[in-house]
């Protein structure tokens, strides 16, 4: 806080001091790297993963996938479908308190375009080992397209605490040749 007014009573209209000015500029300079970075991360980090949403109906969005699972159910498991999609395919899983409903099974490095909804509260997708993790709601679904890379069974927990079963809300995704 200034207590006495400044010596010069038109300070903004003084030569800026070159150490002022090259912090200026290194710090103009940085931001628009980070930007850049941005993007390139974006593009080749492998990391964030490009989605579309949709505003959907939980009850359209559950029929879908019954249509599917109708379709391609290969076996059952505990009283779960597998469902094996052919390669390209819409691929749905549905979260709702306490499933991730049905288990899939999916071909290594062949693409799906996987659709993922909320029917009642939010959960969360997280994908292990690899640790992708989507925010699941309800009345939106997300669309994006995957290439399993991994052979092997794959966790799917939810990390949105949605209940009291929230912790027995595993699926799984196999990745087979
Ligand atoms: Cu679903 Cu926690």
């Amino acid at each position: 806080m200034a207590i006495a007014p400044p010596s010069e009573r038109v300070w903004w209209n003084e030569p800026i001091a070159r150490t002022e000015l090259v912090w200026m500029i290194v710090a103009f300079l940085w931001g628009v790297i980070m930007f850049f970075t941005m993007i390139f991360w974006h593009i080749y980090g492998e990391q964030n993963l490009a989605t579309e949403s949709y505003r959907v109906n939980p009850e359209s969005f559950a029929q879908r996938a019954d249509e599917m699972i109708e379709q391609y159910t290969v076996r059952e498991e505990d009283g779960f479908p597998v469902v094996r999609p052919p390669p390209g395919s819409e691929v749905y899983l549905i979260a709702r308190a306490f499933q991730w409903y049905p288990l899939l099974e999916l071909q290594k490095d062949k693409a799906y375009r996987l659709h993922l909804s909320s029917v009642d509260v939010q959960h969360d997708f997280s994908l292990q080992p690899v640790n992708i993790n989507i925010s699941v709601h309800p009345g939106y679904e997300h669309v994006l397209t995957i290439t399993p890379t991994t052979l092997g069974e794959h966790g799917v927990v939810c990390n949105e605490y949605c209940g009291l079963g929230h912790h027995m809300m595993i699926g799984k995704i196999y990745v087979t040749e």
